[in-house]
């Protein structure tokens, strides 16, 4: 088991990486990135999911230049599709999804690769590249890569004691 303080600087160092190395992720890293998202928890453990993994660049492309913030898809080799099946869990579809994407998010950490939760783009355009349909909730792409260059500085974080509240 990992150490309660080795965990916690793992969380801590563990950073949104915008620029990747023009190299394709292995089978195998692709694979434990699934993983993590497969054993997620779920509400009633249903599980609503379905995670598409990008390789075609021209489609990443597409999706990034609807957002104003999307330009890591533009340089990253893989992208990965969360997508909620909003009729297989209709009240949890997005709790569940969001806690998948970052299981991927910190199991690709441990792998060297660097990813960017993306939230702006143009969804149904994305949808529709995607091939989804109205009950398919398209949480994120995960932009994905090997991380290129120096890790940047963690990013400030509020205290403690200015998101807590203890109730006695
Ligand atoms: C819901 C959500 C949406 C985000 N959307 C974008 C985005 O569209 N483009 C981007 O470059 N970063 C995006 N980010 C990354 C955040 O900017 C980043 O996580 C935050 O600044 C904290 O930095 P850190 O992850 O390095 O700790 C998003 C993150 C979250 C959780």
């Amino acid at each position: 088991m990992t150490k309660p303080e080795e965990f916690l600087e793992f969380l801590k160092k563990r950073r949104t990486i915008r620029n990747y190395q023009d190299k394709p992720i292995t089978k195998e890293h692709i694979e434990m990135i699934l993983e993590a998202g497969r054993w997620t928890p779920s509400a009633s453990n249903r599980q609503p999911w379905e995670f598409i993994v990008i390789k075609n660049r021209e489609i990443l492309q597409k999706i990034s230049k609807t957002g104003a913030y999307g330009l890591p898809l533009k340089n990253a080799p893989l992208g990965i599709a969360i997508i909620g099946k909003k009729l297989e869990n209709p009240n949890w579809y997005i709790q569940d999804t969001s806690l998948a994407s970052m299981n991927m998010m910190l199991m690709a950490w441990t792998l060297n690769i660097g990813m960017c939760w993306i939230g702006s783009m143009d969804r149904e355009y994305a949808k529709e590249l995607l091939g989804l349909g109205k009950n398919d909730f398209l949480l994120t792409v995960l932009a994905a890569g090997y991380i290129k260059g120096k890790i940047p500085k963690s990013i400030p974080r509020k205290s403690l004691g200015e998101i807590t509240r203890i109730i006695k």
